[in-house]
């Protein structure tokens, strides 16, 4: 009889995002007249930018004519995105990036969940608490965790990297020595930023113990101070020690379009094997290229009318978040994030738990945000709340909450 994946069964409930949906679904069912502004997910709102729907008409028409047809795209990314990314994202910022070393994806959460497949399964994960639950998850999915521990709300065998209030939502370097570092900056769920100098630790700390970082920089186009970096390669030493993933989802509206990337150097090297023949040799095999129409709209983003108008998208986003972060803090929470991140990070009052502070915030004023226990133990007493909406419910929900 087939077996089953055992290291599935470890993981407790479903995804953090399907459980608030259902939850959000059920309140919805029973209460058809209220209206919910939902300010959990991290889900864009605005439409894509008219420099990235001309840019899909026209790939869309190319696809109706037999000399201009396009079937499967290459298994690591058209040249034309692939350089353009190089050019705009890395060369422009000083980072020593090529185009062959850009892997273009359907987006960064596929990348961030497969990435651990090019890794030994007992290599040792470090991630901080809070955190983007598919980094654990996937490890777990990968049986490169133990047991779920109920009583302390992770799974045994992990590095957990407490982000508290007290030490800036910041991971400290952990005491036990991990192999994979999973780093997020921006930070989701809490919006603090990194400034270089404190990233080039973690760079130092990864070349000296051979360890590997996985860069999440996802949020970078939220980055608003001159000391943050946008990438892991602006650090002296990341190529060898750093991978960095990026999406088109947050800086470009592309939740529902799907593209990402993911950079692995060519001086990346673990026991003398080149993780990025690694990771070619997997996308190659599983991967069969993001769609043609998909990759003409990612170059879009780096046209001189799309960074333009992308630019007034971000800050369409960036006016909720302070929008948030000032009708909460003039209301008495204590809040952070939200100035170089589109999410906003609270404590709850009266030292409600996460859970406890969503229902509430749920059935009284009919706004859905995210619990931070969700995203690890030490996000308990602490919620998300994204700066992805529409302006107008941004306002009412901050108008909803302040009155309760
Ligand atoms: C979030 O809300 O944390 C994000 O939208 C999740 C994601 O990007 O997959």
């Amino acid at each position: 009889m087939v077996t089953v994946n055992k290291n599935y069964l470890k993981l407790p409930g479903s995804y953090l995002f399907s459980t608030i949906a259902k939850k959000v679904a059920a309140y919805q069912a029973a209460n058809p007249d209220v209206e919910i502004v939902r300010l959990g997910i991290g889900d864009v709102t605005q439409p894509l930018v008219p420099a990235i729907i001309d840019a899909l008409h026209k790939s869309v028409d190319e696809m109706a004519n037999a000399e201009t047809f396009h079937g499967y795209a290459p298994d690591l990314g058209y040249e034309f995105l692939r350089s353009a990314i190089a050019k705009n994202d890395y060369e422009a910022r000083g980072c020593q990036i090529s185009a062959d070393e850009i892997f273009v994806s359907d987006g960064a959460k596929s990348d961030s969940g497969n990435i651990q497949e090019i890794f030994g399964t007992d290599n040792k994960v470090a991630v901080c608490d809070p955190v983007y639950p598919v980094y654990v998850d996937t490890n777990v999915m990968a049986g490169r965790t133990g047991e779920y521990n109920k009583k302390n709300e992770n799974f045994d065998g992990v590095i957990y990297m407490p982000c508290l209030e007290s030490n800036g939502f910041l991971p400290e370097l952990p005491v036990e020595t991990p192999d994979l570092i999973y780093l997020c900056f921006p930070n989701n769920p809490s919006g603090a930023a990194i400034t270089k100098d404190k990233l080039q630790e973690w760079v130092d700390y990864a070349n000296k113990n051979g360890a590997v970082i996985i860069y999440d920089a996802a949020y970078e186009a939220y980055i608003t101070e001159e000391d943050v970096p946008h990438s892991i390669y602006e650090c002296e030493g990341a190529r060898t020690c750093a991978i960095e993933l990026r999406s088109f989802s947050k800086n470009a509206g592309f939740t529902g379009v799907r593209l990402g990337f993911t950079v692995v150097p060519k001086d990346l090297v673990r026991e003398g094997v080149a993780l990025h023949d690694l990771w070619a040799r997997r996308h190659g095999t599983k991967f069969n290229g993001a769609p043609y129409i998909v990759q003409r709209a990612g170059e879009a983003v780096y046209s001189p009318e799309g960074k333009a108008q992308l630019k007034e998208q971000v800050a369409y986003y960036m006016r909720n978040a302070h929008t948030i972060y000032n009708g909460l803090k003039e209301a008495g929470y204590s809040v952070s994030g939200g100035v170089n991140a589109p999410y906003i990070w609270l404590k709850t009052p009266n030292n409600m738990s996460s859970w406890d502070f969503f229902d509430y915030l749920l059935k009284t004023a009919h706004v859905v945000g995210t619990p931070g226990s969700g995203f690890g133990a030490h996000g308990e007493g602490f919620f998300r709340l994204t700066a992805f909406g529409t302006y107008e419910n941004t306002l009412e929900a901050i108008r909803r909450i302040t009155a309760l």
